[in-house]
């Protein structure tokens, strides 16, 4: 008992130290002269008398700051701090996405030659824009403006009403607006067809790559798989703490501690699966994930300190409370520290819990690193124990296993050992389809294979733990008899 609640003090300690973060990460930004695309990197540039120069522009000190980061595709990236000039204060820009003779495809997402013979595309140098006196003329952007051409992010999407392009006016200082609504400054123009017959310029927008969040059969399937090795996990927790044999054994204690972790992380990733991340809170899309992982990683670090100590009793080591304290409490800092370290890191400069998925993001390899990496290292220990402790068996003769107290133990052995191997296997098959949908591109870590999985991880928790262990099946067995007795004396007493 005194074990769990250690989890519930550590659990606490979690919840405070990630809450504490939180607020203080959300510090004061500095603040810039200007938005990071209207800047360009003048490092090198002469400067004299507080101002730079820069490509035969005066740029005015006050627009000049250092930079410690750039932004790519959306993302703020950090970089080395650099000083940035805003040049397009000096001289208004103009951003368009392609190479003259090129339009952006908006299927596939480049600058391709459009393949339509309608007319020849009109010239890029020309556009129509609006003075500051209310005139609207077409003017050489050359002369007015400072053209850059390129797309600021790698999907770029239309901005429409409804399902119609609108007309953005182009003002002569450089902004881009329809009755009032100013366009994003991450934009770019390019030129589409407007009614199968006429060119048209019109702003793209930067188009973020959102993970949709699905909840479909598949999900549905995964949650259920969950909760029947939750409940399979549940059977052989109440069965372990009903068992008087079990009760103050390392092992006993050890299976139940293993069971209570396997039935929170599950459920977890079970709630993480059925919730869209939109409807959870900041915190909670990183408290709960980091949860989930600590409760999963904890668990097969449980399993590898049953290998340890199987391994131990066979060479008759017994372990004292210390000594049982001072390897647990080590493995519980761990998993936790793990946990803290994975709540608050960043993958690819995204957090990895707390963007689009409040779990792993399939997208990339995170969950191989942090999730999969220490349970493989877990699973590494284990196996090196059981080769340990077959080694030592093979070594022993024959005669000394006939002993009552060497059959339990070989028995525990064996049960626990083939419970590893189903949980191993589990487990494999859950990297191996990640790496599948990885290359399919598949945006999910789900399959059905994985559900199955998890439904048979708690079939092979019962049929393992309970129906391969002696000391457990005696005492279903006594439970049963008494059972018969109870019927039986029943109708006994009703006739005295
Ligand atoms: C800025 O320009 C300098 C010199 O051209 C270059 O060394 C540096 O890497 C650039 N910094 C960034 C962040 O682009
Ligand atoms: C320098 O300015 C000219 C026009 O003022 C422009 O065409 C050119 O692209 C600029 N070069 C750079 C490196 O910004
Ligand atoms: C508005 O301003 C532009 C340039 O500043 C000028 O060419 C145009 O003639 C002006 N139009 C009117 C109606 O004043
Ligand atoms: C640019 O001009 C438009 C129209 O005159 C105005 O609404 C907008 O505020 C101006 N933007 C800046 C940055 O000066
Ligand atoms: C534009 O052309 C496509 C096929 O080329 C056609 O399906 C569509 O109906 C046309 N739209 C209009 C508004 O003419």
């Amino acid at each position: 008992m005194s074990l769990r609640m250690a989890q519930f003090c550590f659990l606490g300690v979690l919840v405070i130290l990630s809450a504490a973060r939180c607020a203080w990460g959300y510090h004061e930004e500095t603040h810039y002269p200007c938005a990071f695309i209207d800047t360009a990197n003048i490092t090198g540039s002469y400067g004299s008398d507080g101002s730079y120069v820069h490509n035969w522009t005066m740029i005015p000190r006050h627009l000049v700051a250092v930079y410690d980061f750039v932004i790519e595709n959306g993302i703020r990236i950090p970089a080395t701090p650099h000083l940035r000039a805003c040049v397009c204060k000096t001289t208004p820009c103009v951003r368009i996405c392609c190479q003259e003779g090129e339009i952006y495809d908006l299927e596939r997402r480049q600058c391709l030659v459009p393949t339509v013979e309608l007319s020849t595309l009109p010239s890029q140098s020309h556009m129509q824009v609006e003075f500051n006196n209310g005139s609207l003329r077409d003017v050489e952007l050359q002369s007015r403006f400072s053209i850059h051409v390129g797309l600021p992010c790698e999907h770029m999407k239309t901005v429409t009403k409804g399902s119609e392009y609108v007309h953005w006016t182009l003002h002569e200082n450089g902004t881009i607006t329809h009755r009032g609504y100013t366009f994003s400054k991450h934009y770019c123009f390019t030129l589409l067809l407007h009614r199968n017959s006429t060119w048209e310029w019109q702003p793209l927008a930067c188009a973020p790559e959102k993970l949709h969040f699905v909840l479909g059969v598949r999900e549905w399937t995964y949650a259920i798989c969950l909760l029947i090795a939750i409940i399979s996990m549940f059977i052989v927790l109440i069965v372990y703490l009903l068992c008087s044999e079990m009760r103050n054994s390392f092992y006993g204690v050890a299976i139940k501690t293993y069971a209570f972790c396997m039935i929170l992380g599950y459920a977890l990733l079970g709630y993480l699966t059925l919730h869209n991340p939109a409807n959870l809170s900041n915190a909670a899309c990183r408290i709960l994930p980091s949860l989930a992982l600590m409760y999963l990683v904890l668990s097969f670090y449980i399993l590898s300190f049953i290998a340890f100590k199987l391994y131990l009793s066979f060479h008759g080591v017994v372990f004292t409370k210390l000594m049982f304290w001072l390897i647990f409490t080590p493995i519980v800092l761990i998993a936790v520290g793990w946990s803290i370290f994975v709540g608050f890191s960043y993958y690819g400069y995204r957090l990895i819990f707390g963007g689009d998925t409040c779990w792993f993001d399939p997208r990339n390899w995170s969950i191989m690193i942090y999730l999969y990496a220490p349970v493989f290292v877990a699973c590494a220990i284990c196996a090196f124990f059981y080769i340990l402790s077959l080694i030592y068996i093979s070594e022993q003769p024959e005669l000394e296993t006939e002993k009552s107290f060497e059959s339990i133990e070989k028995n525990r052995f064996r049960s626990f050992w083939k419970y590893v191997g189903y949980t191993a296997l589990v487990w494999l098959v859950c990297v191996c389809v990640f790496a599948f949908n990885y290359y399919r591109e598949e945006r999910s870590h789900l399959n059905y294979a994985v559900s199955f999985c998890m439904a048979f991880h708690g079939f092979a928790a019962l049929y393992a733990l309970i129906g391969k262990n002696q000391q457990i099946q005696n005492f279903l067995r006594r439970i049963d008899n008494e059972e018969d007795t109870c019927e039986n004396s029943v109708p006994l007493s009703s006739f005295g």
